[in-house]
C-alpha cells in the first residue's frame, strides 16, 4: 500500500504540481493582487524573483552561488542520463551519471552549504531569509547528500537501471512500483524527498530556475564598473 502511493501516486502529484503549479504561479502572480488574472505581466511580481542577498556578504555568495547552480547542472543533466540509459540499458550513460553526478553533486553540497551557512552566521542575511529562503536550501542538502551516500561511502552505482523502466512506466501509464522494491533504503529515501521537494519548488523562489532570460535581448544595458573605478 506505502510503495503504491509513494511509487506511484507520488511521482504523478509530483509531475501535476511541478508543471501545473509553476504555470499557475506564472500566469496568475498566485501570491499577489494578480492572484486568479491570466496575466503574463503577472511573472513581473517581486515574489517571482531570487531575493538575492548579494548587498550583504558578498565575498560568500559568489562561490556559494556559482558552485550550486554549475553543481545542479551536472547534477540534472547526470539524472536525465542515467534515467535513460537505465531504461535502455545502455551503460556509457549510466556511467555518464556516475561521474557527472558525482562531480556535481560535490560541487552542489560544497554551494548549498556554504549558501546555508552564510543565511545562518550573517546577521543581516540572517534578518532578510524567509522560512523558504532556508526550507529549500536545508531540502536540497538533505537530497543532496542522500544522493552522495551510496556513490561516496559505498562506492556503488547502479540504481538507474531500476529507476530508468521504473519511470518509463510511470511515463507510460504502465507504473509498476516493484520495479524498485530491491533499491537500496537510503536510495528510494532520496527519490521521496527530491519528489517532496519537486513538489513544493513552484511555491517557492526556485521558480526563477525556469525564467528565461528573453527580458536580457531587449532590456536597456547596465553600465557596470568597478569600485576604484567609481572612485577616480
Ligand atoms: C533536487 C533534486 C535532486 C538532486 C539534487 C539529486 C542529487 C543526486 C546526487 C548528487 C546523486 C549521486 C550521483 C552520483 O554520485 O553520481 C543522485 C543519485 C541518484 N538520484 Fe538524485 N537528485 C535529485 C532528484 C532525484 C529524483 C527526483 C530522483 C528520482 C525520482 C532521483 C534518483 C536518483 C537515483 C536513483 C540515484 C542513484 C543512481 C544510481 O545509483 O544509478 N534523484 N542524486
Amino acid at each position: 500500500m506505502l510503495d503504491n502511493f509513494l511509487f506511484v501516486a507520488l511521482p504523478y502529484i509530483t509531475l501535476l504540481l511541478l508543471i501545473g503549479g509553476s504555470f499557475y504561479r506564472a500566469f496568475t502572480g498566485s501570491k499577489t493582487q494578480f492572484r486568479g488574472h491570466v496575466e503574463w505581466s503577472a511573472r513581473g511580481d517581486f515574489l517571482w524573483t531570487t531575493r538575492s542577498t548579494g548587498f550583504f556578504g558578498r565575498a560568500s555568495i559568489g562561490p556559494a552561488a556559482l558552485s550550486l547552480h554549475w553543481g545542479l547542472l551536472f547534477v540534472v543533466a547526470g539524472h536525465v542520463a542515467g534515467f535513460v540509459g537505465g531504461a535502455f540499458g545502455w551503460t556509457g550513460w549510466v556511467e555518464f551519471f556516475r561521474w557527472t553526478g558525482l562531480f556535481g553533486g560535490v560541487l552542489l553540497f560544497y554551494g548549498l552549504s556554504w549558501a546555508l551557512l552564510r543565511r545562518l552566521v550573517i546577521p543581516q542575511v540572517r534578518a532578510m531569509s524567509t522560512f523558504d529562503d532556508i526550507a529549500v536550501l536545508v531540502l536540497l542538502v538533505a537530497i543532496t547528500g542522500l544522493g552522495l551516500y551510496y556513490p561516496l561511502a559505498r562506492f556503488s552505482f547502479g540504481v538507474s537501471y531500476a529507476v530508468g523502466p521504473w519511470l518509463a512506466g510511470i511515463f507510460q501509464f504502465r507504473p509498476d512500483p516493484a520495479a524498485i522494491a530491491g533499491a537500496p533504503l537510503i536510495v528510494r529515501v532520496h527519490m521521496i524527498v527530491a519528489m517532496a521537494f519537486l513538489c513544493y519548488l513552484p511555491f517557492t523562489k526556485l521558480v526563477h530556475a525556469f525564467s528565461f532570460p528573453f527580458g536580457y535581448a531587449t532590456r536597456p544595458p547596465i553600465s557596470m564598473r568597478s569600485y576604484l573605478g567609481l572612485k577616480r
